[in-house]
C-alpha cells in the first residue's frame, strides 16, 4: 500500500508514522506537514524528529501549509504542549527537509503512480489536501482513498462543544476534502474516543524498550496527562493511529456509508461533521463512518509494530 502521511505532529501524529513505518504492507511515500496542533515550523520539525526516532532516515518529509485556507490558525499547545511533541527528550533533527512544497509533492506523487494506487492518511487541518485538489482537480479521480481522522457524530466536538479539532482548524478544507468525489474513509472521535491509552497498554508499549518505543511512551504519558483530567478517563484517546490501523486490518472497526457535510458558516458550529448517520436524506453517500473498534486489537497491533523498529 503506497501512501502520504499529512500531519501536524502531535504525539497521537507520532503514533501513526511510527505504526505506518513499522508495517511492512505500507509504503510510506513521504510525510508532508501542515500547521495545526502547533506552528508549521514546529511540526515539520517534529515528524523530521518522528522518522529519525524511527530510524527511518530515508523518508522524504516536505513542508506544507502554514495557515488555513481563509481563518486564523488555532493551535492546541494546551494538549500536546509547547513544542507539539512535549514528553521525550526532543533534539535537532538530522534528517534534511526535502525542497519543494507538500502540496507540490502531494500532487506529483498523485500524477506519476498509478492511477488509484496511493492513498492519503490525512491526520491534521485539511489544508495541504484540499489545496491539492485545487491547485490540480485531475488528482481526485487519481486518489485510492483518503483515510482521515478528524471530526464526531455521536461524540460530536473535543475543541467546542461541536466540532473535532482537525475539522474545526479548516472547515473550508474539510468541506473541499469531503466534496471532491474520491473514496473517504473517517475515524471520528467516535471511534477515537474508545482507544485509550490505558496504563497496562502503555506498559506494553514501553516493554518494546527500542528507541522509537521508549519515545513514545514518554511522549504518551505526557499527552495522557491532560486528557485523563479532560475524560476522566485511565488514558486518553489515541486518535490519529486508528487511520493507519484501519489500512492495515479494516476488521477491527465498524461503520456504514453516510453523507458527511461541513458546517462552514455557522459560528457556533464551525467544523461540525453533519454525518447522516440514519439515511434521512437522498443527499449522496461520500464516506465510510467509523463508529467501532477493537480497542484491544488495535494496541496489539500498534505494540508489534512498534518492535519493528529500531
Ligand atoms: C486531532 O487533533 C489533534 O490535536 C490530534 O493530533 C488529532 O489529529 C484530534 O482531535
Ligand atoms: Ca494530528
Amino acid at each position: 500500500m503506497k501512501i502520504i502521511i499529512d500531519t501536524d505532529p502531535g504525539q497521537d501524529d507520532a503514533a501513526a508514522i511510527m505504526l505506518a513505518l513499522g508495517s511492512p504492507e505500507i509504503e510510506v511515500l513521504g510525510i508532508t506537514t501542515v500547521a495545526g496542533n502547533v506552528p508549521l515550523a514546529l511540526t515539520t520539525r517534529n515528524a523530521l524528529i518522528v522518522c529519525e526516532l524511527s530510524g527511518r532516515t530515508d523518508v522524504k518529509v516536505f513542508a506544507g501549509a502554514d495557515q488555513p485556507l481563509r481563518r486564523a490558525l488555532v493551535t492546541a499547545e494546551h494538549a500536546h504542549g509547547k513544542t507539539g511533541l512535549d514528553g521525550p527528550e526532543l533534539f535537532e533533527p538530522a534528517v534534511p527537509l526535502q525542497d519543494g512544497h507538500a502540496v507540490d509533492f502531494i500532487i506529483e506523487a498523485l500524477m506519476n503512480e498509478a492511477s488509484g494506487t496511493v492513498s492519503l492518511c490525512p491526520i491534521g487541518p485539511l489544508t495541504n489536501i484540499a489545496l491539492a485538489l485545487q491547485k490540480e482537480p485531475a488528482v481526485a479521480g487519481r486518489i485510492k482513498q483518503i483515510v482521515l481522522m478528524g471530526g464526531g457524530y455521536f461524540e460530536q466536538g473535543n475543541i467546542t462543544p461541536s466540532a473535532e479539532f482537525n475539522i474545526y482548524v479548516d472547515p473550508e478544507a474539510a468541506a473541499i476534502v469531503f466534496a471532491c468525489g474520491a473514496p473517504l474513509v473517517m475515524l471520528p472521535l467516535d471511534v477515537t474516543h474508545k482507544v485509550l491509552t490505558t496504563k497496562l497498554r502503555v506498559e506494553r508499549i514501553r516493554a518494546v524498550d527500542n528507541r522509537a518505543a521508549r519515545a513514545l511512551t514518554q511522549m504518551l504519558l505526557f499527552y495522557e496527562r491532560f486528557n485523563e483530567e479532560k475524560y476522566g478517563t485511565d488514558g486518553g484517546p489515541l486518535h490519529d493511529p486508528t487511520t493507519i490501523a484501519w489500512l492495515l486490518r479494516p476488521d477491527l472497526f465498524k461503520g456504514r456509508m453516510c453523507n458527511v457535510e461541513i458546517e462552514t458558516k455557522s459560528n457556533l458550529t464551525r467544523g461540525a461533521t453533519v454525518v447522516d448517520w440514519w439515511g434521512v436524506t437522498d443527499r449522496g453517500k461520500n464516506a465510510l463512518v467509523l463508529r467501532d473498534v477493537n480497542a484491544d486489537g488495535f494496541f496489539d497491533l500498534l505494540t508489534e509494530r512498534l518492535a519493528n523498529l529500531e
